[in-house]
């Protein structure tokens, strides 16, 4: 449960519960000693007590305060007193605070600040406010029974600037309110979200915050020729949407200020159509909107920090299923970009869904650079885990940019390569290309991705598959509850807008 308020302070007031930081060496942060010495020192004595040290980073232990002005204390590991913590951390710092006392009580000041963490980008304390709040999300709409163990609605960050924390917090909760949006909708079920019920949210998310928001319908991607993304949405009774989000913070002159595109596979349900998946895990595959979820999200923060740059977001959204009148594998359909496709197998349909959408991408908005953000392959899962996405580009520059809001955010990327010869792996024999590898060529997520580079002209682009990381696999990857929606791409495309185009 999101608290209701997170607010800075400057004093360690008395009252309500406090959390300390403790060093791996097992002494006491200097906040942590000030506090020690006001209680009479039971935090020193406590962590003498044998099994009560905590040396670990991010672990914490808590016990009954017998002074009358605490009833909690919560002791945190900091880890090495000289470690630089880097801004992942902090939120990491903040979620393991978070965990730690979110069931003991109802205010808690949370005593670590710039004294206590070495921490060079701006105030911790509102990076810790953030994991926290990132940690408190969670999806419980569906459950009669809440869970009520939570108590933690107003926690106390002490700051040694109060004020500039609360200006880079203010940020920053506008970024978690993006990333609530997209986990939100990741989560939710396919009977729930699918291509016109998201359309809506997009809608009524996005207008009321100065975004503009243009939903095509089946028709008018008829007209355009959007035969790819057709194809895969014929199967099914849902019909298929194009969203089209614009925030237009930048200028309004297009030298100095590029539209930036976005773009996200938004399969709302992915059974796999004829070559339907094995029904374990089947389930999952409502979560194969997830690249359309993190546009929205983005879209979100963007408009609600009056971000100054120009982006557009594409939510490309279908639905895939087997039935009468689906697609078939041995079908070829001919792509807006005229190119024509045989469907070797129809449950690669992300590709078929974003090779339109990013070639009208390309000729609508004639983008400075494409990132697109799709579920794309099970390979890259089987490559990098559920630690990394895949980061696919044409152009170094960009994916070094990338790559640095990935190290910043704990967003991680992991560069993969591209190539003339997986580029021949796709190859047809009666069509421009097949939508699968030929099978001596493996490397699954490559050839995927070179399928989209035929789509992207000479644009810059990049391509991230999320496959691994929209939902978290482990409690230590993401800030987020084990096995819930990350909302990945979020953060890590916020910051590399502000970075690198935010003028
Ligand atoms: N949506 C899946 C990929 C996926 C797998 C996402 C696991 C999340 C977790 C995608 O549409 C798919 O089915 N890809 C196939 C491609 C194959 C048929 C060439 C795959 O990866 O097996
Ligand atoms: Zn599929
Ligand atoms: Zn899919």
């Amino acid at each position: 449960m999101v608290p209701d308020k997170i607010t800075f302070t400057d004093k360690i007031r008395k009252g309500g519960s406090v959390v300390v930081g403790v060093y791996a060496d097992g002494s006491l942060s200097p906040n942590a000693a000030k506090i020690d010495k006001d209680l009479g020192g039971i935090i020193s004595k406590s962590l003498k007590k044998p099994g009560f040290a905590v040396k670990t980073q991010f672990k914490t232990r808590s016990f009954v305060c017998p002074d009358d002005n605490r009833n909690h204390v919560i002791i945190t590991g900091l880890g090495d007193r000289d470690k630089e913590y880097a801004r992942f951390e902090a939120e990491k710092l903040g979620a393991a605070v978070w965990s730690g006392s979110a069931e003991l009580d109802e205010e808690v000041i949370v005593a670590i600040n710039e004294e206590d963490v070495r921490f060079s980008d701006g105030c911790v304390s509102a990076f810790m406010a953030f994991g926290a709040l990132l940690k408190s999300w969670n999806f419980d709409k569906y459950k009669s029974e809440k869970d009520d163990k939570i108590k933690l609605r107003r926690p106390e960050m002490l700051s040694k600037n109060k004020t500039a924390a609360e200006k880079q917090f203010a940020e920053l909760r506008n970024v978690a309110e993006g990333i609530f949006l997209t986990r939100l909708v990741v989560s939710e079920p396919a009977n729930v979200i699918y291509p016109t019920s998201l359309a809506e949210v997009a809608k009524n998310e996005l207008i009321p915050l100065g975004a503009e928001v243009e939903i095509l319908k089946t028709a008018e991607m008829k007209k355009l020729g959007m035969n790819a993304l057709l194809a895969v949405a014929q199967g099914s009774q849902n019909e298929p949407r194009l969203a089209i989000l614009r925030w237009n913070g930048g200028s309004k002159s297009e030298s100095s200020a590029p539209t930036i595109a976005f773009i996200g596979k938004g399969v709302t349900f992915d059974s796999g159509g004829i070559s339907l998946k094995p029904g374990d895990g089947m389930h999952e595959m409502r979560c194969d909107m997830a690249g359309s979820g993190t546009v929205l999200g983005l879209v979100k923060a963007a408009a609600l920090n009056k971000l100054p740059v120009n982006i557009v977001g594409l939510m490309a959204m279908v639905e895939n299923m087997p039935s009468g009148s689906a697609q078939r594998p041995g079908d070829v359909v001919k792509s807006m970009s005229g190119q024509t496709i045989e469907v070797l197998n129809t449950d690669a349909e992300g590709r078929m869904v974003l090779a339109d959408a990013l070639w009208y991408a390309k000729e609508k908005f004639n983008p400075e650079i494409m990132v697109d953000f799709a579920t794309l392959t099970g390979a890259i899962v089987v490559a990098l885990g559920h630690e990394f996405a895949g980061l696919f580009s044409n152009c170094d520059v960009l994916a070094e940019q990338i790559s640095k809001s990935g190290t910043a955010t704990g967003e991680k990327l992991w560069r993969m390569p591209m190539s003339k010869h997986f580029d021949e792996g796709i190859n047809s024999d009666i069509a421009d290309m097949q939508n699968t590898g030929k099978p001596d060529v493996r490397g699954g997520s490559i050839t995927a991705a070179q399928f989209l580079k035929r789509f992207v002209g000479d644009k810059k682009w990049a391509h991230i598959d999320i496959a691994g990381v929209e939902t978290s696999a482990s409690e230590d990857l993401f800030i987020c509850q084990k096995g819930g929606a990350t909302g990945f791409g979020v953060h890590l495309m916020y910051d590399f807008l502000r970075e690198n185009y935010a003028k």
